[in-house]
């Protein structure tokens, strides 16, 4: 049997029969980045290949400063990386979020406590920083939750059949653009979108270099990138970017649209768009892995059901400071709430707290004592707090417990206009 014991910060030690094994972690330094980017695709089961996954995307998008590789001597077992995000909460702030990805352990050294300990040192790190939050898509929905990450953003996965479906109302026009054309006119309709939709992320120049970067080994049979531009009255206001697939099993056209991204900060242009992809010929299959729930599609389609809609959870947020993250929003209704988090991974961030909200805006403060009004874990706050997910709801499942008024004060406040969604998986 393999037993294991925490010996000190960034350390695991595992002793077997035969073997004593010690586990140490530390930010991995420029020359490792190979051996690192080995030890992802080797945790994730594939093979580590530089046209899918270049060593530019790591230079460009990950600060070394912000990766935790775990070492078993000189081997890396474990690896965890933040990118530096600004995430949009509720009211349009833009609040600093580490983005956690490439969260991986060898399958060797599994269930030994590697991922609790980097992410012991992960979130340490954020705290250091000053970031209130932390946020991440995941793998498999159990794994997070023990470190206090809640769902937080959900999208819909849909399909629509072009034969079933016709998108009405007004729209402009839409034409094609090249990377060079996209590059300046898509990041500003994606920055406009970005300030009213909570759960969005921020995107550095380097990252639409990145997005752009189509090689052929993650195409998946799909044809390359291609890049539509809505306009109304000449100027730029949606945009999608998607792939085909050609497809003649039948003897007929059933070729299929996969949507990579539609951004569509104005009516038109979200008319004009999904008007364009469900009408162009021999592919009358449209799929979208990522539309928002509130997206208004179904809404201009008459058969509404034939938006074939399935949800998905997306975005797992994690509060670090629940004083500046709860300031940083705005709230639906004024009043007082009086709540005790319990928060076992982060002992730091737990405690009671008051939230008083005037005018939509909060003021927070930490309060002696246990407040009993309402009760809930970090996981679940951080649930609430893009304001996708209803207090009435998780109380009903028994996971925030308290008064119904102050359930209801907290379902009435934590709700938003525009239910979150994050367009990207990182
Ligand atoms: C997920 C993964 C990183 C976990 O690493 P690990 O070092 O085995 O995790 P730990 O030993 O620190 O586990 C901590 C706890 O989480 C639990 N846990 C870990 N992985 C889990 C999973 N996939 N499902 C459910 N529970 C899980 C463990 O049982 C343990 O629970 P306990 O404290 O009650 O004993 C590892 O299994 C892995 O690399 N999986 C493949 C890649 C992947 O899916 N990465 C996540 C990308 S988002």
């Amino acid at each position: 049997m393999v037993q294991q014991r925490i010996v000190g910060p960034g350390a695991v030690r595992a002793v077997g029969r035969l073997t004593i094994m010690e586990i140490t972690t530390r930010p991995i330094t420029a020359n490792e980045t190979v051996s690192f980017r080995e030890a992802i695709m080797a945790g994730f089961g594939e093979d580590l290949d530089d046209e899918d996954f270049p060593p530019e995307w790591f230079a460009d998008l990950i600060p070394l400063d912000r990766t935790v590789a775990a070492f078993d001597g000189d081997l890396i077992v474990g690896t965890l990386a933040g990118f530096p995000f600004e995430v949009t909460v509720p009211g349009g702030a833009l609040v600093p979020m580490a983005g956690t990805t490439v969260v991986t352990v060898a399958p060797t050294h599994r269930r030994r406590g590697v991922l609790s300990t980097m992410m012991r040192e992960h979130l340490d790190d954020g705290v250091r920083r000053g970031e209130p939050l932390v946020g991440l898509w995941a793998s498999e929905s159990l794994i997070y939750g023990r470190f206090g990450f809640g769902v937080a953003t959900e999208h819909d996965e849909i399909e629509l059949d072009q034969q079933r479906v016709s998108v009405e109302g007004d729209a402009g026009s839409v034409r094609f653009v090249d990377v060079d054309e996209a590059m300046q006119l898509f990041p500003p309709i994606y920055d406009e979108e970005r300030r009213r939709r909570p759960g969005m992320l921020s995107r550095s120049q380097k990252w639409w270099e990145h997005l752009f970067q189509d090689p052929r080994s993650r195409r998946r049979g799909f044809s390359s990138l291609r890049l539509a531009l809505a306009e109304t009255a000449g100027v730029g206001d949606g945009y999608a970017i998607y792939r085909q697939k050609a497809d003649w099993e039948t003897g007929f056209p059933n070729g299929t649209v996969s949507v990579r991204e539609l951004i569509a900060p104005t009516a038109a242009a979200h008319t004009g768009l999904w008007r364009f992809l469900s009408s162009i010929d021999l592919f009358p299959q449209i799929k979208y892995w990522n539309l928002p729930v509130d997206d208004a599609l179904r809404w201009k389609v008459p058969d509404h059901r034939r938006v074939t809609r399935r949800r998905w959870d997306a975005l797992y947020l994690r509060i670090l400071n629940v004083v500046q993250a709860l300031e940083a929003r705005t709230y639906s209704v004024d009043g007082t709430l009086r709540f005790t988090v319990a928060d076992a991974f982060l002992p730091e961030a737990d405690g009671s707290f008051e939230l008083t909200v005037a005018g939509g805006g909060g003021v927070c403060r930490r309060i002696e004592g246990t407040a009993t009004d309402l009760r809930l874990d970090a996981a679940d706050l951080a649930s609430l707090y893009l304001g996708g997910h209803s207090a009435i709801a998780l109380a009903g499942a028994g996971r925030i417990r308290g008064t119904h008024d102050a359930v209801t004060v907290a379902g009435r406040m934590f709700r938003g206009d525009v239910e979150p969604w994050c367009e990207e998986v990182f």
